[in-house]
């Protein structure tokens, strides 16, 4: 391909490489199913669009949070949590509101959601007019995390740090099994967003910074979600979220402006959706934020332009939470409310998260009645909602009954969350192998997130903040209660860091100290920093411990890289740990004690310096120092890091054929040998890179990876496919071009080069 090439035949062919022909599910025979079945609900969506009024319709569209229809006024909700029948009425009946969202507070049980979801849909089903289904929807972002008792899995940062997706998949599964068995069909989940800037405080609900990690991360989440249909029991509609640039902010806070350029957001912020809507995700979250000056729920160029006509989106557009009103209120674009909903639905916007203001429905009626919003965009909104219902299945089976649910936080759902966390760990630093530890030694824990376990989750746990330990599952140990079940509490000294003096005593009397610092739970704007360094109270914890000369392991349970330079000579070793959910404590502990070996690599880079926040795949001259040197590139460590208690060689890279061209790709293989003296998994990455191109081309890019097991001295072949796709980039015309010419491939410290030929 050259530069003439029409960029809407690239695409599809450059996000083959993410969405490899391997894992594709579909088969004939299902595609014939999924075909016909596609073909009835059209029929049935047309039937019943026939017999709605503009009220029904306007009705669907609204989406209203619980805080309406329960006792109490809203964010101040009666305890314990119940429906008022006459505020369901007014909504359901009245205003025909077609899809309610979230949790009053915090997680309920599941026979509490058994009562909310009969009591919902009965008033839908038997006392509305329509008879339509309400659609309920809710951030089960880490597992069915509103739910009691369910199982939580690291966040999505953690989840990224497998480099498993096999494992990602599963997980998936189970919180879409989880959640159905909550009665509710639709996850506001994943997020697609690419984890670019670490001040952003939703940077551990991303994949990391990698288009490639971020995009084979979502997509296998979608796949576990959804499966081959969303009408059983144990599948939920995945949502996108947030379409589109809302990670990259200017200022790094949460919800303000960000500037990005078509080249950038083609290149790095389009293809995690691009790829998640070929797996066929069935819903998009709409960004909070605005965009080169545009708020995105009012920008028809993204909404449309971009999602639909180019991306070949099909799916419902629901907004993120009471974001029209902000057009008006926070952003400015619009006079009033009335003025704000105009220009959200014109803009393309199917369903609007008021999510409090029940005059929604009728200021939209109203604007369709005054001409100002066409009956046409109405019907559109209207017709993808219900077909999300019917593909959900909820007009056969409203209800549920929990009891259908045997294997609900069962002993195997929890296995694979543990799994999950441990091959999240991450080990950046090991000196003289102080790791692992054994068991018969006096061992301090101390810090900040060493006996938490809302530290080990992170915001979005059975309430939204994540702040409160009693709503969390009871006997899930923290980093100290797992260390004290392994080695045994005599042998473990605690002290809270409050005390430094109390904690220096300990320090002297232990072999070893494990130190926890970190982020305590945060989410959304309330996670929003001034400072990405580490707070100085955890720095001079470190730093106490260290001046007794007793070995400081740091553990850090964080939701984001915080800068740490000062202390980390002072610790021989360092297990990022992210945000690993419930059996983060047990994971931990294995792998400080050598039951576990670590595998996990960053999904992000670890930066060094507050003024240095560059991801790995940055431009040659990012890396050009002050001293004329080509050093200015140091983070603290690089994305793709982690250390494992063996050894890995690598051997044998080659390349068949070494020129590359459009009609055959390069085969590219090397040899892992484990050496060490410990079976262990390896993570293989591919990164390419281009040489000569006419935009300046990144360092490098992952363009393949593979997660391997070696037993001790086996070796394996493993084996990649690059063809021209995979060295695309967005060209001069923000258009997918690829250019002749040599390009670098790059795998451990193995490397060698390619040409790559076009056909004349
Ligand atoms: C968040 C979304 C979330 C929504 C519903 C918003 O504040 O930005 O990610 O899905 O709330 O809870």
């Amino acid at each position: 391909m050259n530069q003439s090439t029409n960029w809407i035949l690239v695409i599809p062919l450059f996000l083959l490489l993410v969405f490899s022909v391997e894992n594709c599910t579909d088969s004939n025979a299902q595609s014939n199913i999924n075909g016909s079945a596609e073909i009835d609900i059209q029929r049935k969506v047309k039937d019943l669009m026939s017999k709605l009024t503009l009220e029904d319709k306007v009705g669907e569209m609204t989406q209203l949070s619980i805080d309406v229809i329960s006792k109490g006024s809203p964010f101040n909700l009666s305890e314990p949590h119940t429906l008022d029948t006459e505020k369901l009425k007014k909504v359901i009946v009245d205003l025909r509101v077609g899809s309610i969202m979230n949790v009053g507070g915090h997680a309920y049980d599941r026979e509490h959601w058994e009562q909310i979801i009969t009591k919902v849909q009965k008033m839908a089903m038997e006392e509305k007019e329509s008879g339509i289904p309400v659609l309920y929807g809710i951030d089960a972002i880490h597992g069915a995390n509103y739910t009691h008792s369910s199982v939580l899995f690291p966040q999505q940062i953690g989840m990224a740090a497998t480099w498993n997706t096999d494992l990602v998949r599963k997980i998936g599964e189970i919180t879409a099994y989880e959640t159905r068995a909550s009665g509710i069909p639709w996850n506001f989940s994943p997020i697609l967003d690419l984890g670019r800037d670490p001040r952003w405080p939703r940077l551990w609900e991303t994949f990391g910074e990698d288009v490639y990690l971020a995009s084979q991360m979502g997509k296998s989440l979608i796949e576990g979600y959804q499966g081959d249909s969303i009408s059983g029991k144990r599948k939920v509609a995945a949502c996108m979220k947030h379409f589109l640039g809302y990670s990259c902010t200017v200022s790094g806070k949460d919800r303000t402006q960000a500037w990005i350029p078509e080249r950038q957001l083609q290149e790095y912020f389009v293809p995690t959706f691009q790829t998640a809507i070929y797996a066929g995700a069935k819903t998009v979250m709409i960004n909070s934020g605005e965009m080169n000056g545009i708020p995105v729920h009012c920008n028809p160029k993204i909404l449309k332009d971009l999602l639909r006509d180019q991306m070949g989106f099909k799916g419902l557009a629901v907004t993120d939470w009471e974001d029209v009103a902000y057009l008006a209120s926070r952003h400015k674009v619009a006079k009033n409310n009335k003025d704000a909903i105009r220009l959200a639905i014109n803009a393309g916007i199917d369903m609007a998260m008021v999510p409090v203001d029940t005059r929604f429905p009728i200021l939209l009626k109203e604007l369709v009645e005054e001409g100002l919003v066409p009956l046409s965009r109405i019907n559109e909104a209207v017709e993808r909602i219900l077909t999300l219902k019917f593909e959900l299945g909820l007009f056969e089976n409203p209800y549920f009954n929990y009891d259908d649910y045997e294997e609900f936080g069962s002993f195997e759902n929890i296995e694979i969350a543990y799994q999950a966390a441990l091959e999240s760990q991450t080990l950046l630093k090991n000196d003289n192998k102080t790791l692992p530890l054994s068991k018969n030694k006096k061992v301090l824990v101390t810090g900040l997130t060493s006996n938490s376990i809302t530290a080990l989750n992170g915001g979005w746990s059975r309430t939204w903040q994540g702040a409160e330990e009693k709503y969390h599952t009871d006997g899930k140990p923290t980093i100290l209660g797992a260390i004290e079940s392994k080695i045994g509490k005599e042998n473990v000294i605690y002290e809270s860091e409050k005390d430094l003096r109390r904690v220096k005593a300990a320090a002297t009397k232990a072999d070893v100290a494990i130190v926890c610092i970190g982020e305590m739970p945060y989410a959304e704007k309330s996670g929003d920093i001034d400072d990405l360094d580490l707070t100085k109270n955890h720095i001079d914890l470190v730093k106490t411990v260290a001046i007794t000369g007793t070995p400081v392991i740091i553990v850090l349970a964080e939701g984001r890289p915080r800068i740490f330079r000062e202390a980390e000579p002072l610790a021989k070793a360092v297990l990022m740990s992210y945000l690993p959910g419930n059996e983060g404590g047990r994971a931990v502990a294995d792998i400080l004690f050598g039951d576990y070996n670590p595998n996990g690599k960053l999904s992000i880079t670890y930066p060094r310096y507050s003024n240095s926040l560059l991801p790995y795949d940055h431009k040659h001259t990012d890396r050009f120092n002050r001293d004329y040197s080509w050093k200015g590139y140091n983070p603290q460590w690089g994305f793709g890091h982690g250390l494992s208690y063996t050894t890995f060689k690598y051997s044998d890279l080659k390349l068949n054929p070494e020129i590359l061209t459009d009609l055959e790709p390069i085969t590219i293989s090397i040899v892992v040998t484990n050496t060490g003296n410990r079976d262990g998994k390896e993570v293989v990455q591919l990164y390419v890179s281009d040489k000569v191109a006419s935009i300046t081309p990144p360092v490098k890019r992952l363009r393949g990876f593979k997660k391997i097991d070696l037993k001790i001295g086996e070796s394996k072949t493993v084996v990649f496919n690059i063809d021209a796709d995979d060295i695309a980039f967005v060209g001069i015309e923000n258009q997918w071009i690829t250019e002749p010419g040599v390009f670098g491939i790059q795998i451990k410290d193995l490397r060698s080069n390619f040409e790559y030929k076009t056909k004349n």
